[in-house]
């Protein structure tokens, strides 16, 4: 890790010398699925860790630790491991610091697989969680049980777009000892740098804002060289869902435009909300951007920029909201983010439709809520997509 270099220059070239891969300057693709040794007393010793060499790629490939090394960097980490989805990671690393009998502390909004895991924890395992706001200490304290393990936090939330204070999570959970987990899915370590604040593990949808352009489903986590080591022994190996070497570098090549396409993302962003706001069929726009958001404070304390997400409710319900979409011309229909595309999104019979009603109308999520990812485009063709579709 060259820590002496700045955000954008380690996108580009941490976790990848060329000299050790015969001056290729793109990183090479090692499509192996194991590797041999030389004798068998070295394949002895490569499996006592004597010697560092790699055995077979679900324990380690070239490739995938180049990514590794690079989010370890740019996450300001120890460590990093990829993963073969979002969902893999997550559930790696939830698996590996929880055991029967423990409690989960989560942000009130979680992605709904996410959610999906936690009951399955519950339902099969009786690991215990609750789902809250996580907006004041008071509140935090006195949801804490001697058998809190984790908190487990997802900011901006999913699809609200509400923020959480991380200063304040990591302030309660280091007098209890609980592990925080932050997924940094919507803000990528350019946004915000969860472990700066004290987290201890940070994860991605690497499928998102990372990959960029809509063709790799991904994860990755970054952490303590500790912390990351016993979940590569242990949930890593032993459930294996491990990322591929080819979709490894299409993320290590992404990376190298984040923070250019972050910039656009978020510029754009700001442009559409300006103009979403004052139409007459939008009845509430989210984005921790907007000085009347009441995540407006805690934005400027964490993040660089607000992000490129934005949601909205449009008067009426999930007819209305179902109407305007189906009248989008430009962008498109689908339930991911971050990509080039500008996508739009109805969480509440899409991305959140396994969360019960009632626990949705408790996250704030209306049928006339709509998500949209927004993209790399001329903000201008975003903007008279949208308008179009709502004076259609
Ligand atoms: C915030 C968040 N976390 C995790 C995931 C799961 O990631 P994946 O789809 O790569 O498994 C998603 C997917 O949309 C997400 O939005």
């Amino acid at each position: 890790m060259t820590d002496n270099h700045r955000f954008e220059t380690r996108t580009i070239h941490d976790g990848y010398e060329d000299k050790s891969h015969h001056n290729s300057l793109a990183a090479p693709i090692y499509q192996t699925s194991t590797f041999t040794f030389e004798t068998a007393e070295a394949g002895e010793r490569r499996f006592a860790g004597e010697d560092p060499g790699y055995i077979y790629s679900r324990l380690g490939n070239p490739t995938v630790r180049m990514l590794e090394e690079r989010i370890a960097s740019l996450e300001n980490a120890e460590a990093g491991l990829a993963f073969g989805s979002g969902m893999a990671a997550v559930s790696a690393v939830l698996l590996n610091l929880v055991k029967s009998g423990d409690h989960i502390l989560c942000s009130e909004g979680v992605y709904g697989c996410t959610f999906g895991l936690l009951k399955m924890l519950e339902e099969k395992f009786s690991i215990d969680h609750d789902l809250l706001p996580l907006d004041s200490v008071e509140q935090i304290r006195s949801a804490i049980r001697p058998t809190t393990t984790v908190i487990y936090i997802e900011t901006p939330i999913n699809p609200t777009l509400k923020l959480i204070d991380l200063e304040m999570i990591v302030s309660v959970a280091k007098e209890y000892g609980i592990q925080v987990v932050v997924d940094n899915t919507f803000s990528t370590p350019y946004l915000q740098r969860p472990l700066e604040f004290g987290c201890d593990i940070v994860l991605h949808s690497a499928t998102k804002y990372i990959g960029g352009h809509g063709d790799v489903v991904a994860g990755l986590v970054a952490g303590s060289k500790d912390a990351m080591t016993s979940i590569a022994k242990s949930t890593q190996k032993d459930i294996g869902g491990i990322l591929s070497p080819f979709d490894a570098w299409l993320l290590l090549r992404g990376l190298k435009t984040l923070p250019l396409r972050m910039d656009r993302h978020c510029s754009n962003a700001r442009s559409i909300v300006e103009n979403l706001s004052s139409h007459p069929r939008v009845k509430k726009v989210m984005y921790p951007g907007t000085e009347t958001s009441p995540s407006h404070a805690i934005a400027k304390k964490q993040m660089k920029y607000p992000g490129g997400l934005i949601s909205f409710e449009l008067n009426g319900g999930k007819q209305e909201a179902q109407e305007f979409m189906n009248k989008l011309k430009m962008i498109k229909i689908a339930v991911s983010l971050g990509d080039a595309e500008t996508l739009i999104q109805h969480p509440s019979t899409m991305t959140h439709a396994v969360v019960p009603e009632d626990e949705r109308r408790r996250m704030g999520i209306s049928d006339s809520l709509i998500r949209i990812s927004i993209g790399l485009e001329a903000w201008e063709d975003i903007w008279e997509d949208v308008l179009q579709a709502l004076e259609a």
